[in-house]
This record gives C-alpha cells, sequence and structure tokens, in this order.
C-alpha cells in the first residue's frame, strides 16, 4: 500500500529536534477500538514508543497478537510491523502507561439508551483511571467525541485528582476506511489547549505530520470541542441535503444523480458527500448529531439546532423511502418474498454495521415477512451478532438464488463488477434497487434487468 511505503521512509522529512523528540517522548493510548487502535499504531509507525490500554483482555490479547478487532484496510499489516519493532504494547493495566509523556483518551462516548444525549461514563473513568498513574508534567489529550463543556470538566476533575498533569483536547476526523491515511496526513490538526505548554508538547508529537503541510489550529477547549461536531453536522447537513432533492426529484420526475452532479461542480458546493440515496448511518454522524442537540438544549441554544432534528428525520425517511419502492414493485404484501440484500455495513471499506441503514431496511423487510438474505464482504460476522434472527449468505450466489428482488444498499466495489447475465440466471424476477446510485443504470438494463433507483425518473 502507498502509504505504507511512503510513511516507512518518512525519516527523511523529519528535522534533527523532531528525530530526538520522538526517541524521547512515550505515548499512552486509552480505548483501542477504531479511534485508538488507529491511532496506537499510527503513532508508533512514526517511532514513538506507545502503549495501548483498554479494560477489555481480549482484544487486547488479540492486539498483542497482531489481529485488529475490526477490518481497517492496511491498519492489521501496519500493526503486525510495528509490534515487531517491540516499541507498541498493549495491555489491560492501567500502570503499565505510568512511564508515557502524553496519553491520548480515545473512548467510546455511544448515545444513552434513554436519551439523545452521549454517554460519558468511558471518558469519566478512563480519568480516574489514569490520574494515579500521571507522571508530573504530563499531558493528557482527549481525542473522543463529546459534547462541549466536557474537556473543561474533566480539566477541574484532573486538577484535584492529578494537578501535576494537564489536559488537552483534539478531536479526531477520521473515516472508517482510510483511517490511516486521514491519521498520517490529516486535512487539519485542531488543538484545544489552555496553556503554551501544551500547545508546544503536541507540535512535538505531531512534529512529523506538521512537517508535511498539515494546517494546525489552536483553540481554546470548547471551540475544539465543537469543531468535531461542527464538522459531523455539516457533512450529515450535506447528505441530508441531497436525499432532499431526490424526493423533490422523484416527485417531479426529474434525476438526483445529474442534479449533484450539476451544482457540485460550484466550487463552493463541491461533488463530495452529496451521493443520494439510503443515507448516512455508522457509530458517528447519526450520534453525534443527537448528542449536539442534546448538549445545546442543556445551553439553552436548542433553536439553533432545530433544523439538526429536520437533518435525522430526513436521513431516517430515507430508509422508508426504498422500502416504499419495494412495495410497488414486489407488492404490498411482502409476506413470504424472497428480497436478496448487498450490504450490511454502514458504508464500503468497513466491518461495522453500528445504526447501518442496510441492516434496519432489512430488519423492517424482515419484521414485513419477507424471506431476506444478505450478502456482505466483510461485515456478516457483525451482522449476524446484531441481528441473529435475519438470514445471511456468505456466498454471493446463494444471496442471488430465488430472490424476487435485489437491493443494492452498501457500495461495495465487488457489487459494481457482477456479471449481470449470470446472476440473472440465478434470480426469481431480475429486479434492482439501487439504493446508493452507485450502479450503472445502462449495464444493468442492458442484461434483462429492471433497475430502480432512490432519487431518479425512470
Ligand atoms: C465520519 C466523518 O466523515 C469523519 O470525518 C469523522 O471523523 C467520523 O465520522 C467520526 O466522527 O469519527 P465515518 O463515520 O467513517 O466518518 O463515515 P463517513 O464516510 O462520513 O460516512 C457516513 C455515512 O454517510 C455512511 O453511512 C455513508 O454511506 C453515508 N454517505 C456518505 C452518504 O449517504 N452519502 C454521501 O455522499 C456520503
Amino acid at each position: 500500500m502507498k502509504i505504507l511505503a511512503e510513511h516507512l521512509n518518512r525519516s527523511f522529512w523529519l528535522s534533527p529536534a523532531s528525530r530526538l523528540s520522538i526517541m524521547k517522548l512515550r505515548l499512552s493510548v486509552i480505548g483501542t477500538g477504531y479511534l485508538g487502535a488507529t491511532h496506537a499504531v499510527c503513532m508508533s509507525s512514526l517511532g514513538y514508543n506507545v502503549v495501548g490500554i483498554d479494560h477489555d483482555p481480549e482484544k487486547v490479547a488479540m492486539l498483542n497478537d497482531g489481529h485488529l478487532p475490526m477490518y481497517e484496510p492496511g491498519l492489521e499489516e501496519l500493526l503486525k510491523e510495528q509490534l515487531a519493532t517491540g516499541k507498541l504494547s498493549f495491555s489491560t493495566d492501567f500502570a503499565d502507561l505510568a512511564t508515557a509523556d502524553v496519553h491520548f483518551v480515545c473512548v467510546g462516548t455511544p448515545q444513552m439508551k434513554d436519551s439523545l444525549a452521549a454517554d460519558l461514563t468511558y471518558i469519566e473513568s478512563s480519568i480516574a483511571a489514569l490520574s494515579p498513574h500521571l507522571k508530573s508534567g504530563s499531558l493528557v489529550v482527549g481525542k473522543s467525541t463529546v459534547p462541549v463543556g466536557t474537556a473543561q470538566h474533566l480539566r477541574e476533575t484532573l486538577a484535584s485528582t492529578a494537578p501535576q498533569a494537564d489536559l488537552a483536547w483534539n478531536p479526531e476526523f477520521l473515516r472508517e476506511g482510510f483511517a490511516i491515511e486521514d491519521t498520517l496526513r490529516p486535512n487539519r490538526l485542531v488543538i484545544g489547549v489552555t496553556s503554551d505548554r501544551a500547545e508546544s508538547i503536541l507540535r512535538e508529537v505531531y512534529a512529523p505530520i506538521i512537517a508535511l503541510g498539515t494546517p494546525w489550529i489552536r483553540a481554546d477547549l470548547p471551540t475544539a470541542e465543537l469543531v468535531k461536531v461542527a464538522a459531523n453536522s455539516f457533512l450529515a447537513t450535506k447528505i441530508s441535503f441531497i436525499n432532499a432533492m431526490a424526493e423533490v426529484c422523484e416527485a417531479a420526475n426529474a434525476d438526483v444523480t445529474i442534479l449533484a452532479n450539476a451544482i457540485g461542480y460550484d466550487p463552493r458546493i463541491g461533488h463530495k458527500f452529496l451521493q443520494a440515496g439510503i443515507g448516512f448511518g455508522g457509530g458517528c454522524l447519526p450520534k453525534d448529531l443527537r448528542a449536539f442537540m442534546a448538549r445545546a438544549g442543556e445551553l439553552g441554544a436548542s433553536q439553533a439546532l432545530e433544523f439538526l432534528r429536520e437533518i435525522d428525520a430526513i436521513n431516517l425517511r430515507a430508509r422508508q423511502r426504498v422500502i416504499d419502492v419495494v412495495r410497488k414493485f414486489v407488492g404490498d404484501d411482502l409476506t413470504g418474498k424472497t428480497i436478496a440484500i448487498l450490504g450490511a455495513a454502514f458504508k464500503p471499506e468497513s466491518d461495522d454495521v453500528r445504526d447501518s441503514p442496510a441492516l434496519d431496511i432489512a430488519a423492517q423487510l424482515h419484521t414485513a415477512g419477507a424471506l431476506i438474505k444478505i450478502h456482505d464482504p466483510k461485515a456478516l460476522v457483525n451482522a449476524k451478532k446484531r441481528f441473529p434472527l435475519l438470514s445471511f449468505a456468505s456466498n454471493i450466489n446463494d444471496c442471488f438464488k430465488d430472490a424476487d428482488c435485489v437491493l443494492h444498499l452498501t457500495e461495495w466495489r465487488e457489487y459494481r463488477q457482477l456479471d449481470l447475465e449470470q446472476i440473472r440466471g440465478l434470480v426469481k424476477n431480475p429486479l434492482i434497487i439501487d439504493g446508493r446510485n452507485a450502479l450503472d443504470r445502462e449495464a444493468w438494463r442492458t442484461a434483462g434487468w429492471t433497475f430502480h433507483a432512490l432519487g431518479r425518473s425512470d
């Protein structure tokens, strides 16, 4: 992989001062989920000694054995390589981070079960477990996505439990599927600090990345926290905007893919994140929007984010719209109808099924009486754990067999490379509904399929 080869040769662009700090600074990463595992491996690849801490002994054992608890292109290879250097290790014991100078807190902040707000249990317990081991002059750096005001509150906690340490906030913008690239070549580094010393420590840590010309933005703690949720809210808004346009296009007999392409040429709008379809899911965008609204309410600013409620509603409606299309073409009564579903992950190049639009649609069709068969190149194990009552096909031909309808719900590359004539022979009815606007409509039609997509006239 290009990026691995490139950053392995990175020492040529490190200044002598940076090389010295890399030798000196020791890092810890608390939480080894998506964000933490990636951060630990990538920081080690920059030359640092890194210990990753997680309370889950199974996950720690896997990582120490060179296996990732999730799928992320290129990351397992880099993990193995870094373990072999002896500079990277994982542990369940917080005492093992006592020699580190900088501690990155990367634990999850999921949505609360009974409200829209973020659950800060893991972040608070990590800070509590970390405090007794912090050496003098060390820096705790939050990377998790948190409601604005959390960092200041944690700073006050640390001031009483570990006054020898300082706290900074450094939000993470990595995308699943591009985690290494986004960590080692981010499009910006944002740090929230309350002292010059904290900034200079972070400048040392990120010296190799700053040397690439990466924009460096210093902010106060609340601004740094807000940058993250504002960015995710903007991305979600862009997706829901184009999905709202898709609804209008359907009503007006127009084509949202042409519309998106045309407006995207305006550089103020851009083409990215204008792919209409079944909308956004995953462990970040949906819960971040909701937590942002909840926090704004606590701050007395709920009106400012009222529009995000509509963004969320448009997003959830996109899932329903695909079901409406199925009913329109397969029949209102779905009992006993066989539906092949291509894709379970919330997006391609990921095995993450958290709030996956594809699985939500599959579950709703199952509840309506349809016989569902789901294929995904990477996410079947996670999908089965989450929805044990649904049926899964690890062989794609089994997925198509006798289907009354095929739904394309996660745009994996392999679904664009199918032999359309061959699979037409497997289904009962050659009907494809493209929920991601990623398939070649003409090619499917030429191969004898009836083709429908969200937001496109026929
Ligand atoms: C998102 C942000 O893009 C990252 O910058 C951020 O760091 C991350 O959340 C986070 O908070 O940790 P990610 O969840 O990996 O990253 O996924 P995205 O690539 O943003 O996609 C989110 C969802 O939007 C997916 O379900 C995708 O299928 C959907 N999407 C994306 C669309 O429906 N249309 C588009 O045009 C683009």
